[in-house]
């Protein structure tokens, strides 16, 4: 398991063969990453943040950023090296072998599948707000959201004064996976449009608020200060973690690294380039945000989405008041706060138009990762099976998406993007070691890109990650491991048994 390792020169050979077409260029993949990467992140979870950490979020967000960019440092010197499908499942099969391989592919399905929920659920909010603003109608609160997930012992109980289900989100999920299904995905067009849409979205978010900046809403400035006290997840560092989310999809380039050209060039100019960018948008979203109508939490230590926070909430709102911290659309709700209703519209059909891309994006990211594992025989290969007419992998793309759908109809944005957080951050640990074991183990192989100052940034990568993971909220800190376990079980069911490395089979597939 531990020994099953698949060598570097037959991941490539294997991927040469199979090669996709070679299509995207650095300005395409730049672009690739900043589609998958603005999202529900920072249109709808700056809310939660503000609740964990005040206007400190600002930090909040600068940390993630940080963890990310050295992250993408080491993805970018793997990427570059290996440049095939599978992202950090590829990279560890190679680097610490199968059987953490898998594990990180398994993480990888929180990463992609799970995020793909949350954005659904994202989007549901910002469908709702507008569809309200628009028309006054208003779909029963009960089918606008999810219940709430806390834990008794190591039970998990749902608390249903939230909602029952979330039918806008199970309904945006399943219209994705149909067109994935149909074969949508090629569209780099459509994806630079919808990330024109996003950008411009964020960049009249910026125009509109920053001259309604108060000084006064920055203080006090981190009312929960670092960790909060008593709740887990709380405070700058707790925003952090959650707020990582915002991040995420970057290495949707290193996934796409098959289909480029010039990939040991160009993908690394995609990481860090999309990351760069977006960064630099998220700071001054947020203090735009902050600045113009405050940010400050219901009360001191309630953390987002619990039954408490939802009860006031509920008599703010009844009060006529609402604050940042209790919308479900935070940027369409921060510029109607300051009176400019339409350009609130315009933002959350903004929102409307470009979060399904996201979905997409996480979806067929997904899909990728499932076809890889299936390639090597860690997973059944009729999961991998094309469609005649559309010569899509429908069947793995379906299995995906009614997964995504019930996650998205059952669980709230906040604790979606948390779990998905923790197999992200899991993958990016693995990753941040496999470069520095590949150092030591594989010195002389070339690396195109090579990671400055590795033996800072790896293992601050992987503290990075550490740190993050551990100051998630209980809850979504405890799916990993029983995620994991479901894992190791699946695995030594059918994927020890049929992995073509460990039958000798290195190279099988045409
Ligand atoms: N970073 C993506 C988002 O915020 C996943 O929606």
């Amino acid at each position: 398991m531990f020994g099953r390792v698949k060598p570097l020169d037959a991941i490539l050979a294997t991927a040469e063969k199979k090669s996709l077409h070679r299509t995207l260029g650095p300005v395409q993949l730049t672009l690739l990453g900043v589609g998958a990467i603005i999202g529900t992140g920072i249109f709808v979870l700056t809310a939660a943040a503000a609740q964990k950490a005040g206007p400190g979020m600002m930090i909040s967000f600068i940390i993630a950023g940080f963890v990310c960019a050295v992250a993408a440092l080491c993805y970018s010197e793997l990427a570059s090296m290996v440049p095939v499908s599978g992202s950090a499942y590829t990279y560890s099969y190679a680097v610490v072998g199968e059987l953490l391989a898998w594990m990180v592919g398994w993480a990888l399905i929180l990463e992609y599948a799970v995020a793909a929920s949350a954005v659904s659920v994202g989007w549901s909010g910002y469908f709702m707000g507008l569809l309200k603003s628009l028309t006054g109608f208003e779909l029963p609160p009960q089918f606008q959201a999810g219940p709430t997930w806390s834990l008794h012992g190591i039970v998990p109980v749902a608390d249903f004064s939230t909602g029952l289900i979330n039918v806008p989100a199970i309904v945006v999920a399943l219209l994705v996976t149909a067109l994935l299904v149909r074969g949508t995905k090629e569209s780099a067009t459509l994806n630079a449009v919808l990330v024109a849409i996003k950008v411009a979205a964020l960049g009249m978010f910026i125009v509109l608020t920053v001259p309604a900046i108060q000084g006064t809403h920055f203080a006090p400035f981190a009312p929960n200060g670092w960790f909060g006290s008593g709740t887990s997840g709380m405070g700058i560092v707790g925003a952090a973690s959650s707020i990582f989310f915002a991040y995420v999809g970057f290495d949707a380039v290193s996934t796409a690294a098959e289909e480029t050209r010039d990939p040991q060039r160009n993908v690394p100019i995609g990481l860090i380039g999309s990351l760069g960018i977006c960064t630099i948008f998220y700071l001054l979203v947020a203090a735009g945000a902050i600045g113009a109508i405050g940010a400050q939490p219901t009360a001191l230590g309630v953390a987002p989405g619990s039954e408490e926070f939802t009860r006031q909430c509920a008599a703010l709102v009844a009060q006529g008041k609402e604050p940042l911290v209790c919308s479900n659309e935070a940027l369409a709700h921060v510029l109607r706060a300051i009176n400019y209703t339409r350009a609130g519209d315009l933002i959350g059909l903004a929102a409307n138009l470009a979060l399904p891309s996201v979905i997409l994006m996480m979806i067929f990211g997904q899909t990728r990762i499932f076809f890889v594992m299936a390639r090597d025989g860690l997973l059944p290969e009729r999961l991998a099976a094309v469609h005649p007419k559309w010569k899509t992998p429908h069947i793995v793309t379906i299995v995906t998406g009614l997964f995504v759908a019930v996650a998205a109809a059952l669980l709230p944005v906040g604790q979606l993007a948390d779990i998905s957080n923790s197999g992200t951050l899991f993958a990016f640990f693995m990753v941040s070691l496999a470069v520095l074991i590949l150092r030591v183990k594989d010195p002389a192989r070339v690396r195109p890109f090579r990671t400055p100052l590795v033996w800072v940034f790896g293992p601050i990568a992987a503290i990075g990650c550490l740190f993050l993971y551990f100051n998630l909220p209980i809850e979504a800190m405890l799916v990993l491991p029983v995620w994991g376990a479901i894992g190791l079980v699946f695995y030594f069911i059918y994927g020890y048994r049929h992995s073509h490395v460990g039958r000798g089979v290195v190279d099988s597939h045409d």
